[in-house]
């Protein structure tokens, strides 16, 4: 027996014996117990990279032996308590007193899933098996995933998610910034979903709310869970929208002109003072472009972000003469067109009372009011009060030419709580001003 052993360890590459090998030559007294398994053995399921652990309990062992292989290709693993195969992760423990003998394998790999063959090698050799189910946390396999793309307006495009992992992974898209997924089998017909679940996104007759990055979200229970964000650009013509196509301002003081402006490609922008003039910017002019935010709604939470593909044009102009009035054009041109808005700069009379009006009453009707705004001090005299340019962020520091003091009050539009209070506070201040003129 010990020869035999020894002639296994050191002559004969462990992985090519056999248990038979083994037992012959064995002496066997026919009065010894015949041993058996006392149980099934548990069949494991471990995540790759931990401990599996089978454990074959045996009755009346006496003087036999138990080994363990592997079922598939009858490799030798152990026997009693040694390791056979050369496997620095499979170990082999003993408990007396339970009468089990477990295989362990340590930082499970992929490969050692499979069955596992508990053997006694009584006469007629008594085996049984158990089996190892190895988990595998899901992993995006790049070259079937698509990769960021760009493509035109009313184009069909297929975003494809590939993912590998036991099980196999579930795929789940959606959008980065919560946004509704647009699913359109025609132009007219649409159906917006939060997520979709499938390895191909097809999106037909696309549009320019569809753009935007997309996840692809692989989970199979076995954490982590793994996402890929694919950027889908949609190239259109721009789009101006001028929200105030009418801006009226007082000789000598300052007015704002605004347009929209969505495309992708982004645009070249620029304004045009009656069909002819390019304005630029100078002592008198001030014109910049600021990024847009959108509003967010989606069923678990509402967030402002940097819009895609769309900006703010911004024409300030400063002491407004006559000659300032008429039309302004905003233009907007790209790869895929060209687009522009009109706004027309009228003047406002400002009531000359103002003169006339002692310091007594303009004192009980606060002549000029100190709103502290993002840090700006904006003070504002009541003659313009009444005439208010919406939506602008920029502190009146930030200004080309801070010289020139605003002559209107401007509010903004932005949406967190807190402005929202300071704009109920500065509507009710103008609203009161007005009333009391
Ligand atoms: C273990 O798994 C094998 C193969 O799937 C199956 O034949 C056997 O019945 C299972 N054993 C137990 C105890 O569930
Ligand atoms: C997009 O797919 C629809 C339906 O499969 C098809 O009718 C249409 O011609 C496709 N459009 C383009 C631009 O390929
Ligand atoms: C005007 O000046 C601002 C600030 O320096 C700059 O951002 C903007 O691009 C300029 N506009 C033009 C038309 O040159
Ligand atoms: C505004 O323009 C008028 C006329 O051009 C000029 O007299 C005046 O000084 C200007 N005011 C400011 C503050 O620049
Ligand atoms: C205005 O907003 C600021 C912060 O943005 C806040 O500290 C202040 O209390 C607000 N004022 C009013 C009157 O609500």
């Amino acid at each position: 027996m010990l020869l035999v052993i020894f002639l296994v360890y050191f002559v004969i590459t462990p992985n090519e014996i056999s248990m038979d090998m083994l037992t012959s030559g064995m002496t066997v007294l026919p009065s010894d117990p015949v041993p058996d398994f006392k149980e099934p053995i548990q069949n494991v399921t471990v995540a790759v990279g931990r401990e599996a652990v089978l454990s074959c309990s045996v009755t009346d062992l006496g003087h036999y032996r138990v080994g363990w292989m592997k079922a598939d290709d009858q490799t030798i693993l152990s026997l009693d308590t040694r390791v056979i195969t050369h496997n620095p992760r499979i170990s082999v423990t003993h408990d007396d007193k339970l009468r089990t003998w477990q295989l362990r394998i340590r930082q499970l790999k992929e490969s050692d899933r499979g069955c596992y063959m508990c053997q006694i090698n009584t006469n007629s050799m008594k085996k049984m098996l158990g089996c190892i189910d190895v988990l595998v946390p899901p992993d995006i396999d790049d070259s079937k995933t698509s990769g960021d793309i760009t493509v035109s307006e009313r184009d069909n495009v297929t975003l494809v998610c590939q993912a590998t992992g036991q099980p196999e992974p579930r795929i789940l898209w959606r959008r980065e910034d919560g946004s509704h997924i647009l699913l359109r089998n025609r132009p007219d017909d649409s159906e917006s979903v939060d997520t979709f679940s499938g390895s191909t996104l097809k999106l037909l007759h696309l549009d320019r709310r569809q753009m935007g990055a997309y996840l692809c979200i692989a989970s199979n229970d076995v954490p982590p869970a793994v996402s890929k964000r694919i950027t889908l650009n949609i190239n259109f013509a721009p789009s101006v929208h001028v929200l105030k196509s009418l801006v009226g301002a007082p000789i000598g003081g300052n007015a704002k002109l605004k347009c929209d402006v969505e495309a992708y490609p982004s645009s070249n922008n620029y304004w045009i003072k009656d069909h002819e003039e390019n304005l630029l910017n100078g002592s008198r002019h001030y014109i910049h472009e600021k990024k847009a935010y959108a509003k967010i709604i989606s069923r678990h939470y509402i967030h402002e972000k940097k819009a895609y593909a769309k900006i703010i044009m911004i024409l300030t102009i400063f002491n407004v003469t006559k000659s300032d009035l008429g039309g302004y054009q905003c233009v907007a041109s790209n790869s895929m067109g060209r687009s522009d808005g009109s706004i027309r700069l009228y003047e406002v009379k400002i009531p000359t009372t103002t003169t006339t009006t002692t310091t007594t009453t303009t004192t009980t009707e606060a002549p000029t009011t100190e709103y502290i705004f993002e840090n700006a001090a904006v003070t504002s005299p009541r003659t313009t009060d009444f005439e208010m340019i919406p939506i602008e962020e920029e502190p009146v520091e930030n200004w080309l030419f801070p010289s020139v003091a605003p002559a209107s009050l401007e509010l903004e539009t932005k949406s967190s709580a807190e402005d929202h209070n300071n704009f109920s506070v500065l509507r009710l201040v103008s609203v009161m001003l007005f009333i009391f003129r």
